[in-house]
């Protein structure tokens, strides 16, 4: 998987106007404990977001879930302070809350169409650069959620369609239905049981968006990658942030963090290029 002796691309083209940078941020840390309700430190959410943006962040990872939609309006603040930077606004919806850490899945076409419309609403946007499917509802069929979204492309309220923790089978399926640009599963250096997935994406040029890139923060204190960071003089999140970008051209890591001084640190793993050496070593760690 990983590409020897060759520089990847830093950006991804999701069409002709739109290239983003691969190394994007996820707002997910910003919201409260367990992902609910506001922030301890508002400001410093939308600091965190200002300054990534920038910094040359311009691919931007939120959802109407999260907080639910604290994390939405703190982008829109963001996004309202730096009117003239470009970026591109990755949302998602079908997933409920009930409280901290509790997610429940509700593909139901009209709940869908009413958070694409929250999720217009609460960042302030006129369209949506890429909506994701949060969850396939496995009571629902996909066709019809996957309806609802592709009626609103053609209303002109999304620009792009996703989806997020699926199978090779299902994106397959999602492909007969609308067209489908990216996907959005859980991988990362200690966790690459979707790498099937990765392949699809690769082969049809999704973007393959790997979430709990820094596997919820355990690599950033992986000891196991001092060695290579300290020769980069950045810390371990960074190096696992490179053998990310490193898989794939496809890959856009969207690391989270609630911090300035680490969202600045995780940039840094863009100027990395790992050597072949460092890559065996850290494909041994799986
Ligand atoms: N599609 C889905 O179902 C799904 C599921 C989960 C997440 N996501 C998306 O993926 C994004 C990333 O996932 P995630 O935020 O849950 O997990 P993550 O990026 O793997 O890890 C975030 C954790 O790493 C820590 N961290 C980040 N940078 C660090 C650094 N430089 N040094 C030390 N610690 C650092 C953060 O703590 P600090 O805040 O203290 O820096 C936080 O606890 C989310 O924000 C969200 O947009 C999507």
């Amino acid at each position: 998987m990983q590409k020897r002796g060759v520089v990847l691309k830093k950006t991804f083209s999701f069409d002709k106007e739109l290239t983003v940078n691969r190394l994007g941020y996820g707002t997910m840390q910003l919201p409260g404990k367990g992902v609910w309700g506001p922030s301890t430190d508002p400001q410093n959410a939308i600091k965190v977001l200002t300054t990534v943006l920038d910094n040359g962040v311009d691919f931007i990872d939120t959802a109407d879930a999260y907080g639910p939609l604290f994390a939405n309006l703190y982008l829109k603040k963001a996004l309202q302070q730096r009117p003239h930077t470009k970026v591109m606004v990755a949302t998602k919806v079908g997933l409920t809350r009930q409280g901290p850490d509790k997610w429940t899945p509700n593909g139901r076409p009209e709940y869908l169409r009413q958070q694409v419309e929250l999720n217009l609403f609460s960042l302030g946007l006129d369209q949506i650069d890429l909506l994701q499917l949060h969850r396939v509802d496995p009571a629902v069929p996909l066709a019809e959620q996957l309806g609802v979204l592709r009626d609103m492309q053609a209303e002109g309220k999304i620009k792009h369609i996703g989806l997020s923790q699926v199978s090779v089978q299902q994106l397959e399926e999602a492909q007969k239905i609308v067209p489908i640009v990216s996907v959005q599963n859980r991988y990362n250096l200690v966790d690459r049981a979707d790498e099937d997935v990765l392949h699809y994406a690769e082969q049809h040029h999704l973007a393959f968006i790997p979430w709990f890139p820094l596997a919820t923060g355990k690599l950033a204190a992986d000891q196991r990658l001092q060695q290579i960071a300290a020769k980069y003089d950045v810390g371990p999140a960074q190096i696992a942030l490179a053998w990310l970008l490193k898989t794939s051209e496809v890959v856009l890591p969207i690391p989270g963090t609630k911090s300035v001084v680490h969202a600045l640190e995780n940039l840094k793993a863009q100027e990395i290029e790992l050597s072949e050496e460092e890559l065996n070593d850290l494909n041994e760690l799986k």
